[in-house]
């Protein structure tokens, strides 16, 4: 079975698919995925925190390093897609894609609200969001910083600096929907659930985090329907491949525990380096294969 690291380690990239290889899969459009949103709003305010707090104080100090470490990248992450949301939101080019993709504004912002709610009640870091936000981003490793500060605020800034140019928007759906919400947001999301009600721990957060998930499919069930719209022009569907050659190296490495290397074996939270990579790569590949693009390395391999 691939693993994500095999797209890391090979510099050959995938053919592009040839029209017989285009996709005849329907999709949600962003109409039916708005009414959905709207059918499926939920609070994060309402979430009930106290038996979180007593779990957290009853585990080993190495257990709460490992969870916090998991969970500030989705705190982190929560607060970067939320700002860094705003050049696609401008970038809309029908009525339909205006009002889904506001919606999606709006649902990172209430996942940065849960996460929030759990960094003050549950793990006590700081007196303000601010304050946790600074705390948490001390757990983070080199690659996190390198893809949302980085990546990803400059694939905003291309969109902020021209809605309409079509290139600039492929490049930020594939790094925002394709790798880091379906590959890394989904990928951390399966694990750290299974963590927690294997452990039958963090009720209130598991909670929140199940409503974050099913949002977090939503969100990628967009980005999916827009790609597959747009590969039918060759020189879009060789910007995704190119966008996720570049990217995919620093996704894998965002997975690795601090002190270790994108390549070591580690385990995390009771599951391994090689699991985890491989969820990952399912989870990408299965979506590459719907929109129609090929997948880099491991096609050619
Ligand atoms: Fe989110
Ligand atoms: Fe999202």
């Amino acid at each position: 079975m691939p693993t994500l690291l095999d797209l890391t380690q090979q510099g050959d990239v995938g053919t592009i698919s040839d029209e017989s290889q285009l996709s005849s899969v329907t999709l949600m459009d962003p109409q039916q995925l708005y009414e959905l949103w709207e059918r499926q709003n939920w609070q994060a305010h309402t979430i009930d925190l106290s038996r979180d707090a007593e779990d957290w104080r009853s585990l080993d100090r190495d257990r709460q390093r490992q969870v916090a470490w998991n969970l500030s990248s989705f705190f982190i992450g929560e607060e970067r897609v939320t700002t860094q949301f705003t050049g696609l939101v401008a970038a809309y080019e029908t009525q339909s894609e205006e009002a889904f993709l506001t919606t999606q504004q709006v649902d990172e912002a209430r996942h940065a609200q849960h996460f929030n709610r759990f960094y003050d009640q549950v793990l006590a870091y700081g007196t303000t969001f601010e304050e946790r936000l600074a705390r948490a981003r001390e757990d983070l490793n080199d690659a996190f910083v390198t893809l949302f500060d980085g990546h990803l605020v400059d694939a905003c800034r291309r969109l902020l600096d021209d809605p309409r140019d079509l290139e600039a928007k492929v490049d930020f759906v594939t790094t925002y929907h394709m790798v880091i919400e379906g590959t890394l947001a989904l990928t951390g999301q399966r694990f750290i659930t299974d963590f927690c009600e294997r452990d039958g721990l963090f009720p209130g957060f598991v909670e929140g985090f199940k409503l974050i998930s099913r949002d977090e499919h939503r969100h990628v069930a967009y980005g999916t329907w827009f790609l597959q719209q747009k590969v039918r022009d060759p020189a879009l569907a060789k910007r995704m491949q190119d966008k996720l050659v570049e990217l995919l190296p620093i996704a894998a490495s965002v997975f690795v525990p601090p002190g270790l290397q994108l390549g070591d074996s580690y385990e995390i939270l009771g599951y391994s380096s090689d699991e985890v990579n491989e969820y990952a790569f399912t989870a990408l590949s299965r979506r590459l294969k719907v929109i129609g693009v090929g997948l880099p390395a491991v096609e050619a391999a």
